[in-house]
């Protein structure tokens, strides 16, 4: 329980520090050690193994510190991020949490609620090893405000080879009209629901891609700096397309979460899910190894990115803990270690690359040569409001199917959230 931990923080605090102590797991129960709350939504399946992977690096490099869980479940944090502001707001911060890199981050520096990181970046072998464009978006300020630990590419199409197979489909799409005569193809075929698609922030997620794909890269992420007009032609015909492209996917997409939209995919129900590059993990977690992927069609190498990161509560109560965690996921072994397991490519560029999946060396390879764009969906484009507005219009037009009052949603959400420079 939380006063417990502030209580035993408090006693031990940094006397515990040097304390040698060799727990077998971050989740042991060492009563002389002090407590760090690390507030994450990575509860089960690939995610967890990524953040057990992180768990063990730092029960070796920071003896005297617990681990303690605050694992909320739920995809892209839509449940941890409730959970996480209500505690902020309350004042019972956790020492660390989880926060996408990027535009998420503002509204937690507006409200004072994390440290500037900007010294410990140096100490730690961050500066010159981050790339410059990563290093840009988690700068405000001028200040560094949080650890990103590895990057995920969002424009993925995952796929289920046998039941692409049986429908003769033995190539990836090039374009999205060739992807949704794929998509006939499967459901003539039998195939109900060719598509796998969960609740609102996946929804968002597709539209961004067929943005990207209709829009192209640049005009793609002017949506999220007032540069390109959320209203006019040209959002209207990729609304069209996202509407036609929704509609090969499973009718209960509003109450499932991404695993299980996976799951339909692993169980042979669907031939394509559209998600993150984390599905990978989770794949290869569920022991499915039938899958293939690819860029979402017509994105071309437009690279959608998102970076998890950790910040450092500015009312942490073991802020000593805190910052050793922060440290374990600064090092190049701790996001090579969280990358193997969770299916992203590390932050810094001097990480080992050990253990990774052919998957994950093109997505290296990518990170570097593609042309990077943000996601709204994973904060590195939104702050959370507007992703909260954002991911609404979508659950909306999901019942609605009303095409006018999701752009003019998606417009009105640009209009109050912008910010710019
Ligand atoms: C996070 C990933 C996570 C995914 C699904 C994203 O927002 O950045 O780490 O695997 O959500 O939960």
């Amino acid at each position: 329980m939380r006063s417990t931990r502030r209580a035993l923080a408090a006693v031990v605090g940094a006397a515990a520090l040097l304390v040698a102590s060799a727990c077998g797991t971050g989740e042991d129960d060492d009563s002389t050690a002090a407590q760090v709350e690390v507030f994450t939504w990575w509860a089960e399946g690939g995610e967890k193994a990524g953040l057990d992977a992180l768990v063990s690096r730092f029960t070796t490099a920071c003896p005297g510190q617990q681990f303690s869980s605050g694992a909320v479940a739920g995809g892209a944090g839509v449940n941890a991020k409730q959970v996480l502001n209500a505690r902020l707001q309350q004042n019972d911060p956790p020492d660390v949490f989880q926060v996408h890199a990027g535009a998420e981050l503002l509204d937690h520096i507006d409200s004072g609620q994390i440290e500037d990181l900007s010294a410990e970046f140096s100490t730690w072998g961050l500066t010159g090893t981050l790339p410059a464009g990563l290093i840009e978006t988690i700068t405000v300020n001028g200040k560094l405000w949080s650890v990103p630990v590895g990057v995920h590419r969002a424009n993925v199409v995952w796929t289920n080879d046998q039941v692409l197979a049986d429908s003769g489909i033995l190539t990836a799409p090039k374009t999205l009209k060739e992807f949704i005569g794929n998509l006939g193809r499967l459901r003539r075929n039998g195939v109900e629901s060719p598509l796998a698609l969960g609740r609102d922030w996946t929804q968002l997620m597709l539209l961004e891609s067929v943005l990207i794909s209709d829009l192209g890269p640049k005009r793609f992420t002017g949506l999220f700096t007032g540069a390109t007009k959320w209203e006019g032609e040209a959002v209207a015909d990729a609304i069209d397309d996202y509407a036609t492209v929704l509609g090969f996917s499973n009718a209960d997409r509003d109450s499932l979460d991404w695993p299980q939209a996976t799951r339909l995919l692993a169980d042979g129900k669907a031939g394509y899910q559209m998600m993150g590059d984390w599905v990978g993990a989770e794949l290869e977690a569920a022991s499915f190894s039938g899958y293939d992927s690819f860029t979402f069609p017509g994105n071309g190498k437009a690279f959608q990115w998102l970076a998890d990161s950790f910040a450092l509560s500015s009312g942490a109560a073991n802020p000593a803990g805190g910052r050793c965690w922060l440290q374990t996921v600064a090092s190049p072994e701790g996001q090579q270690a969280f990358s193997v397991q969770k299916g992203s490519i590390p932050a810094r560029t001097d990480a080992p690359t050990i253990g990774f999946s052919d998957y994950q060396l093109a997505a290296s390879a990518d990170w570097k040569s593609g042309v990077a764009v943000p996601s709204c969906a994973h904060g590195s484009a939104c702050s959370q409001p507007w992703q909260n507005a954002a991911n609404a219009a979508l659950g909306a037009f999901s019942t609605s199917e009303d095409k006018a009052a999701l752009q003019s949603a998606l417009a009105a959400a640009a209009k109050q959230f912008v910010r710019q420079g």
